[in-house]
C-alpha cells in the first residue's frame, strides 16, 4: 500500500533544529521494517502456539529451560538475517546533528548499535548477550553440548539470555540515566512502541512533565497518543527519514553513511 508522506509540522522541525537535548524511546515497531516481529504481533511460525508472556519469565524458564532457551536461540538466529532499516539510520543522522542525543530502547535486537547509534540505553537488555541464571553474571564463551540450555562454565548453572523478563527489574543505573535524560530534554520522540509496558512507558510522560515537546511515531494510536504534542501516524522507516530531512535538508537519513 503506497503510504502518502506524513506531513512534518514546521514547529517540530524548528524545535529539533534549535534543540540541544533530544531523547528517543524506541520499541519493537522501529525494527518491524527490518523484518523483526513486534512483541504483540501474533508469534510467527513454530512459536505461534506460545504467548511471549509464557516464555519471557523466570518462572517459564524454571518450568521449561530448554523451551525458553530454544525460543531465544531461534530469535537470535533470525536476527542474523536482518539489518537496520531507514528508521534506525535516520536516528544515527539525528545523533550526529545534536549536541545531546540519547536512545532508550526497549528492543533487545541490537539494531540501533548495528546502524551506528552510539548513545543507546538497552532498557531490556540484549538478546545477543548471555548470562548465568544462577550467578546473574555475563558469560561470553561456553561449551555447547547435546542438551540446551548450555551450562555456565563457572558454576554449572543454566545459561540464559541477558534480557529483562516479565516480573524482573530493569538495570537500575540504565533506567535512571534514561529518566534523568527524559527530565532534561526539549524534544522526546516515542517511536514504534505500544507504550504499555512500565517503567519504560513512564519516560515520555516524564519528558512531558518537564515541558518537552512530545512526538509519537506509530502507524497506530496508543495510550500515549492523547498526550503527544505531535502524533506522526506512519511507519518509522518513512517518518523518521522525513523528519530528519525536514530538520536538516543536507542530511541523507536513509543510508548507512
Ligand atoms: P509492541 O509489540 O507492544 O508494540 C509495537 C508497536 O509498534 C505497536 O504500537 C505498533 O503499532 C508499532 N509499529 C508496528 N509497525 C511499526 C512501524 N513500521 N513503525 C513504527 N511503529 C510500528 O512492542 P513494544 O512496545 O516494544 O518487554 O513492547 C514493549 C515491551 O513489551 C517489550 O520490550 C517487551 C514486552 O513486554 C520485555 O520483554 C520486558
Amino acid at each position: 500500500m503506497a503510504n502518502e508522506a506524513v506531513p512534518i509540522p514546521p514547529d517540530l522541525t524548528a524545535a529539533l533544529r534549535a534543540g540541544r537535548r533530544v531523547v528517543v524511546l524506541s520499541g519493537a515497531g522501529i525494527s518491524a521494517e527490518s523484518g523483526v516481529p513486534t512483541f504483540r504481533d501474533a508469534q510467527t511460525g513454530h512459536w505461534a502456539r506460545f504467548r511471549p508472556e509464557d516464555l519471557a519469565t523466570p518462572e517459564a524458564f524454571r518450568r521449561n529451560p530448554k523451551l525458553v532457551w530454544d525460543w531465544y536461540a531461534a530469535r537470535r538466529a533470525q536476527l542474523q538475517r536482518v539489518t537496520p532499516n531507514p528508521g534506525h539510520h535516520a536516528l544515527v543522522q539525528m545523533e550526529r546533528r545534536l549536541p545531546h542525543f540519547l536512545i532508550a530502547t526497549q528492543n533487545v535486537d541490537g539494531l540501533h548499535a548495528r546502524a551506528g547509534s552510539r548513545q543507546v540505553l538497552e532498557l531490556h537488555g540484549n538478546i545477543t548477550r548471555t548470562k548465568c541464571f544462577t550467578e546473574n553474571l555475563l558469560v561470553d564463551a561456553w561449551t555447547d553440548g547435546p542438551e540446551t540450555p548450555p551450562k555456565c562454565p563457572r558454576c554449572g548453572g543454566w545459561l540464559r539470555p541477558d534480557v529483562v523478563w516479565f516480573n524482573e527489574m530493569l538495570p537500575a543505573a540504565i533506567f535512571e540515566e534514561g529518566q534523568a535524560a527524559s527530565a532534561r530534554c526539549e524534544v522526546f520522540l516515542s517511536v514504534g512502541t505500544s507504550a504499555l509496558v512500565y517503567p519504560a512507558a513512564s519516560l515520555p510522560l516524564e519528558a512531558l512533565r518537564a515541558g518537552a515537546v512530545l512526538v509519537e511515531i506509530n502507524p497506530q494510536p496508543t495510550p500515549l497518543t492523547p498526550h503527544a504534542t505531535h502524533f506522526l501516524c506512519g511507519p518509522s522507516g518513512q517518518v523518521l527519514p522525513a523528519l530528519v530531512r525536514a530538520a536538516w535538508p543536507d542530511a541523507h537519513p536513509e543510508s548507512a553513511q
